[in-house]
């Protein structure tokens, strides 16, 4: 294991070794597992350890929400789940994060393993310890920041996982190598999405995500550069939610990358070369071909990002390949024409 991962994380080869272990160690007066309908088809048989209870949520962003929360808290009071029980979030983001917070929240706090199962839960949203749900749709806005006990990683639970959704997550694995490691961006500029090899490449993710979070757990400053695509993507996740082509995350980032990288070049930020390589790279990986909103469509969604403030948007933006800035404030004008 690479010294820049977080002491609760492991990359793990023996999935069911590393659970008892940590099970072990917590002695918990009870254990659930958290599951949606796919992860309880696809990945709960992986798990050997024997559990009191589960508690399957519906999958899908547009359940990620207080009400599901509700269901969640009812459910482990009925169980009759203490302080002391264990919550294990088996599943994507959305459960790794509403999972986390349901537990975190419950009597004030109850342990929780996360178990990432899709690509993008295991390179991103397993890490840095952000739980939340979405609120009346908007992304992320009720949470709190909290470690669960460990977050077990397992790349053969991506074996099931749907070409589309292992796009999605690659969506953050790009991410992670334009804000931080140009090096990582070569290797993936040179192979094609279909030839990367995973056990090689989650690992160098993770740590570029989990160095970022340890300069700066609370994103007082560093950690914005982890909202590089975000501004944008999670307002056309957000606009796009209960539409009839819901974006996936990834999707909404991958989106959100390449106009903020043409918002980059326009304040001459980032080189009109770099922004179409870029640009160029991620339209071969995902099909795009959707009509975009405008701005005025957008800018309710834009307004509520978490890094603003009285001044107007705040941007992460790409200086070059490798190095990313925040808080970057961009103008109206600018905006408007990006996202005509
Ligand atoms: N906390 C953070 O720092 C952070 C970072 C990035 C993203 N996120 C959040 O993560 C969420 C997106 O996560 P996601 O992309 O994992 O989506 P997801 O949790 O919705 O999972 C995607 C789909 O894959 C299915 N699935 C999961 N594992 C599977 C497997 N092994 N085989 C087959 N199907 C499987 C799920 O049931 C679901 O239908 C968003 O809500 C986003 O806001 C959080």
């Amino acid at each position: 294991m690479s010294s820049n991962l977080p002491s609760y994380l492991t990359i793990s080869t023996e999935i069911n070794s590393d659970l008892s272990k940590a099970i072990e160690t917590l002695n918990p007066d009870k254990i659930v597992v958290l599951v949606d309908e796919n992860t309880k088809k696809y990945c709960f048989p992986h798990l050997h350890v024997s559990v009191d209870a589960q508690i399957e949520i519906q999958s899908g962003e547009q359940y990620k929400t207080l009400e599901t929360c509700i269901k969640i808290w009812t459910q482990l009071t009925a169980i009759g789940c203490s302080r002391k029980s264990l919550l294990i979030n088996l599943g994507g983001g959305v459960i790794g994060d509403m999972g986390g917070f349901a537990a975190s929240t419950y009597k004030r706090g109850m342990p929780f393993i996360n178990i990432p199962t899709t690509l993008l839960s295991q390179v991103d949203a397993s890490i840095g310890g952000k739980l939340g749900v979405d609120f009346e749709g908007l992304k992320n806005h009720i949470g709190v920041f909290q470690n669960p006990v460990c977050v077990i990683i397992n790349t053969a639970f991506l074996k099931t996982l749907p070409e589309r959704e292992l796009k999605s997550g690659f969506a953050e694995i790009i991410k992670h190598a334009l804000i931080r490691d140009a090096e990582q961006w070569e290797y993936l500029n040179r192979h094609s999405f279909e030839k990367i090899n995973w056990n090689e490449i989650i690992p160098k993710s993770i740590s570029i995500k989990s160095k970022v979070v340890q300069e700066d757990p609370f994103e007082a400053d560093a950690r914005k550069i982890l909202n590089y695509g975000h501004t944008i993507g999670h307002a056309l996740e957000s606009h796009f939610l209960n539409s009839d082509t819901p974006l996936l995350h990834g999707e909404a980032i991958a989106l959100g990358m390449i106009l903020e990288n043409e918002i980059a070049a326009t304040v001459g930020l980032l080189s009109q070369g770099e922004s179409a390589e870029i640009n160029e790279f991620i339209r071969s990986v995902y099909n795009l071909n959707l009509q975009l909103p405008n701005y005025e469509m957008l800018r309710s969604h834009l307004l509520q990002d978490k890094k603003n403030d009285a001044q107007g948007i705040r941007f992460s933006l790409l200086k070059k390949i490798g190095a990313c800035a925040h808080d970057v404030l961009v103008e109206e004008t600018v905006l408007k024409n990006i996202l005509k």
